[in-house]
């Protein structure tokens, strides 16, 4: 079975979806792995660094054509053209917000799984594609807050006086959450959490950082451990509770998100004028929307003395280990998916039937099927 791996033509992309270290696991399991010319480039693997590990180096069109194509970002949709009827593609492909993808993947009669797709349980967790980055965003944006602040985050007792310990105020304790706030205790400051799953104080706690509470109510609906909706009434009580804390913060890191939805505004600018001059926003949400009402993109801004960061592609400054885990991830995704190098196409088995989408150009999944009723959503 040939894998094809092109490399990623999406805005900020660094990454590549196999390093050359898992080419090597592939061959050894039987497959033959097709790398496109500069690949690796952004993640500094050269073409020889591929050619060493066993792959072959092939135009885009060949990598296309291969029985599998594995990638990062969902692909263009010339890119899809290009594949044979009855190949696979396994990539993140946010596909209910991304009807257009489906058709042409349904119209090209491929496979597809969704890494995005991949149920979060105990046995998927070496394929979660969605943890292994997020853990390292977590990680950056403490970093990149850091180094935007004018101060150290450790109490420091020096001849000329105590510097006090920077507060660091992180709104999510997902898997990005957790990771950003082990960083910044790890680097002194001390750190206040908000999270709208009540579950989540014990972890934060855990970690050494302190819940700001909220009372919950009823609207807060968790589906797959996941946050389905959340009220506005109850967004007016966290915004009140959070306030003090936020005003007295040095970093802010924002990372609340809702699957499929724009994430929900946390910061708004009238709790930004409440902010002290010099403290730093991280906004990780930022292209699914924002958590702060004046982050941009791929900018930093800078208001009321504050500086909003919104690095829409954290894992992507991070190009190495992203991929290495992102490529890990896929060697244990197409390892559990497939014997002897084919497909076991296993019906009861739990990952693969939350994750196969599209069957030869069949859709598979009800929250599919009416694909032209769903919404192609530019969250921006
Ligand atoms: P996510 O990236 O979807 O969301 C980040 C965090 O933001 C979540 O903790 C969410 O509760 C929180 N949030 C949403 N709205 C908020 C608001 N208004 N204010 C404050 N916080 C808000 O989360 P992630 O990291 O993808 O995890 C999703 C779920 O999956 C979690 O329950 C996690 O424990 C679970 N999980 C399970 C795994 C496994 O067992 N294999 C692996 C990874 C995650």
């Amino acid at each position: 079975m040939k894998i094809g791996v092109p490399k990623e033509i999406a805005a900020h992309e660094t990454r590549v979806a196999i390093t050359p270290t898992i080419v090597k696991q592939f061959t050894k399991n039987g497959f033959q792995v097709l790398v496109e010319k500069n690949a690796g480039e952004g993640s500094n693997f050269t073409d020889e660094n591929y050619i060493e590990a066993g792959a072959v180096i092939a135009s885009r069109k060949d990598v296309y054509e291969s029985d599998v194509v594995t990638q990062i970002n969902p692909p263009d949709l010339a890119d899809v053209k290009i594949m044979k009827q009855g190949s696979v593609l396994i990539s993140l492909l946010f596909a209910s917000s991304n009807p257009t993808l489906v058709k042409a993947c349904v119209d090209q009669k491929i496979s597809t799984f969704s890494l995005d797709a991949i149920p979060r349980t105990s046995l998927a967790q070496s394929m979660d594609v969605l943890s292994s980055q997020a853990n390292l965003a977590g990680y950056k944006a403490v970093i990149l807050g850091a180094s935007k602040m004018g101060k150290i985050f450790p109490m420091l007792m020096t001849s000329a006086g105590t510097i006090k310990p920077s507060t660091v105020v992180i709104f999510g304790a997902g898997v990005a959450g957790l990771q950003a706030i082990a960083t910044a205790k790890r680097l002194g400051a001390n750190v206040w959490v908000s999270d709208i799953r009540p579950e989540t104080k014990e972890q934060v706690e855990s970690l050494g950082g302190k819940f700001i509470e909220v009372k919950g109510d009823d609207s807060i609906k968790l589906e797959g451990g996941y946050v389905k909706g959340v009220s506005d009434d109850f967004l007016k009580k966290q915004q009140e509770a959070v306030l003090e804390k936020v005003a007295d913060a040095d970093l802010v890191i924002t990372t609340a998100l809702i699957p499929g939805k724009k994430a929900p505004l946390i910061i708004s600018d009238e709790m930004l004028s409440k902010m002290k001059s010099g403290a730093v926003i991280v906004d990780m949400a930022v292209s699914q929307g924002g958590n702060c009402q004046s982050s941009e993109l791929n900018k930093t801004v800078l208001k009321n003395g504050i500086s909003i960061v919104g690095e829409g592609n954290l894992p992507g400054t991070l190009p190495i280990n992203a991929s290495e885990l992102f490529a890990k991830n896929v060697l244990n995704f197409m390892l559990h998916l497939t014997e002897e190098s084919k497909f076991k196409w296993d019906n009861e088995d739990e990952i693969t039937n939350g994750s196969l989408l599209i069957k030869e150009g069949n859709i598979l999944q009800d929250y599919l099927k009416d694909v032209n009723s769903l919404q192609e959503v530019n969250l921006n």
